[in-house]
Parts: C-alpha cells; sequence; structure tokens
C-alpha cells in the first residue's frame, strides 16, 4: 500500500480530518479535506464533525484548533514547526505595553503563542486585522506582533491609533522580499499581489495586497499574476485556476511549514501524535481573544 493509500485508509477509520494552510508542500496540499489561510482553518476547526483534527502547518495554528474545539484530540504530525514571527513577542512584554498605553486595547496577531493570545483583549488573523481593529471602541490600539502588518492596518484605518508593539517583530520570508522584485515583475506585465506581511516599501509597489485567502479570490481579476508571497501559494492558485500564470519566487520559502511530509502525516494518524495539549487556563485565556474574534 502507498503512503498516500495508508493515509486514506487511517482517516476513514478513525474519522479523522487533514486541515492544511494554504503555504504547505504540494503533496500534503493533494491530500487536505481542507485547504485555507488561518482564519478558514481556525473555522474549519471550530465546525467539525470529525473526532481528530490533524493540522498541517505550524504550531499556532494546531493550538488555535484545540483552543476553539478542545474537546477534539488535535495533532500537527511535525512539532518543530513553529513559526518565527510568533516567537517576537511573550506574555510579559504585553503586560508592560499595556501597561504604557493603559487606554489601548491590544490585538495580536494568530501568529503567537497561546500564552501571549491570553494576554490580548482580541485576536486577528491577516484577512480579517483591518475589521477586527476597526470594530474595537478604543481609538488607540496595541497590535503585535507583525509590525509591517500593523503599518498595513495604520494605513487602512487613519482613524485609529496603531502602536506596534515595540520589538519589531517581521516574518523571515516576507521581510526578504524586495521593491525591485514587485517593479520588475511589473515591467514584464504581471499584476503584482503580496501578503500584508511584507515590508511597506514592496506593498507600495503591489497592484493588491491580500492575505492568502485573499490572494484565491483576488486571482479571478487577472490573468498574469505575480505572487510575492511564500512559494507554495502559487501551487494552491494554479490548481484553482489552471487558465491563469502565477509566477511565484522560489526564495521565498517556510522553512517550518515544510516540516509535514506526506511520511509523517500517515506516521500521525496512526500513532495520534505529536498531540497538541494545552492547560485548561490557557485554553479559556487564549480562547476569549479567538472566540471574539471569530464572532467578528
Ligand atoms: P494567512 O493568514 O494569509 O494564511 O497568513 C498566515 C501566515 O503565516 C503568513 O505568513
Ligand atoms: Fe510564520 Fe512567516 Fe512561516 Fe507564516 S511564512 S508561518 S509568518 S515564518
Amino acid at each position: 500500500m502507498t503512503v498516500i493509500d495508508e493515509i486514506k485508509k487511517l482517516k476513514a477509520e478513525k474519522n479523522a480530518v487533514i486541515l492544511a494552510h494554504n503555504y504547505q508542500p504540494k503533496e500534503i496540499q493533494d491530500l487536505a479535506d481542507c485547504l485555507g489561510d488561518s482564519l478558514e482553518l481556525a473555522r474549519e476547526a471550530k465546525k467539525t464533525d470529525a473526532d481528530i483534527i490533524v493540522l498541517c502547518g505550524v504550531m499556532f495554528m494546531a493550538e488555535t484548533a484545540k483552543i476553539i474545539n478542545p474537546t477534539k484530540k488535535v495533532l500537527i504530525p511535525n512539532p518543530n514547526a513553529g513559526c518565527k514571527l510568533a516567537d517576537y513577542v511573550n506574555p510579559a512584554m504585553i503586560k508592560a505595553e499595556r501597561k504604557a498605553y493603559p487606554d489601548a486595547e491590544v490585538v495580536l496577531y494568530v501568529n503567537s503563542t497561546a500564552e501571549s493570545k491570553a494576554e490580548a483583549d482580541i485576536t486577528c488573523t491577516s484577512s480579517n486585522a483591518v475589521a477586527v481593529c476597526k470594530s474595537l471602541k478604543s481609538k488607540r490600539i496595541l497590535f503585535g506582533p507583525d509590525s509591517n502588518l500593523a503599518s498595513w492596518v495604520a494605513e487602512q484605518l487613519p482613524e485609529k491609533e496603531i502602536i506596534p508593539l515595540p520589538y519589531g517583530g517581521c516574518c523571515p520570508v516576507h521581510a526578504e522580499i524586495k521593491p525591485q522584485t514587485a517593479r520588475e515583475a511589473k515591467a514584464a506585465g504581471y499584476t503584482v499581489i503580496c501578503h500584508p506581511e511584507c515590508p511597506k516599501a514592496v506593498r507600495d509597489e503591489c497592484d493588491v495586497v491580500a492575505s492568502t485567502g485573499g490572494m484565491l479570490k483576488e486571482a479571478a481579476n487577472a490573468d498574469r499574476w505575480a505572487v510575492l508571497t511564500e512559494r507554495d501559494m502559487t501551487y494552491r492558485l494554479k490548481c484553482k485556476y489552471p487558465e491563469k500564470e502565477f509566477k511565484g519566487y522560489e526564495s521565498a520559502f517556510c522553512e517550518n511549514m515544510k516540516l509535514i511530509t506526506p511520511e509523517l502525516l500517515r506516521d500521525s494518524l496512526r500513532d495520534e501524535t505529536t498531540e497538541v495539549v494545552l492547560p485548561d487556563a490557557l485554553i479559556k485565556g487564549a480562547g476569549r481573544a479567538i472566540e471574539r474574534m471569530l464572532n467578528i
């Protein structure tokens, strides 16, 4: 039996569902029951009837699935799949900023640890960051850990004072993308789309700024795209729009997203590893901030 057949058999036997992020390797994308951006995966994890959720993505995504559906068994095939951006803030840093800005509400990007989320008023993803900030009563908002996303939100909402958490947090994959890349793609006739985690200098050169889920919708509007985000996003786009051209960039590569392989996914289903286990208090604390976001 092939690894793929084993995965299909185990999944049926155990009533498991495979949720995978849009940056997963092609072979994992092909095996997923649901592919999506961070928000879509969270919503799917909340509503699933499956007994087991296997999250093919990075740890904060698996933690989020567990927090919003704690009675399910949530597995991540490789527990080493972290997110470098998530490590830029911790609870002590958030508490210190709250003291410095007592009138501000804290919006935390889901690319953060469960411990940090428990200190936030509300979480957001890249697809709803603007809507989340807009929904808040307070004019002042402490936002982190991604300083690029913070500046993107500030541009969209001039009526708010968006204060980035002061640790220069950024995604190393998107921070490496250069404005010149966008300019060259435009000169070559591409419509250029980038993720809001890209630096402002890059965003300013692009035609469209969107989350990975947003990219899948925006792609309907042109035929030749240069896609300035993690490289496997182009596979996802090509599957949805086979008639269109999507130019990706090999160097835009999230090594953590590639730590999931079909063999590890098979082992995870077979041995029910690695289970995401979080203390009840943390589930409650972080769950409050995530649920508030999901209700927007
Ligand atoms: P999305 O919310 O667009 O899926 O982005 C998640 C992410 O990790 C981007 O680097
Ligand atoms: Fe984290 Fe960046 Fe990888 Fe997304 S692409 S998971 S933000 S390191």
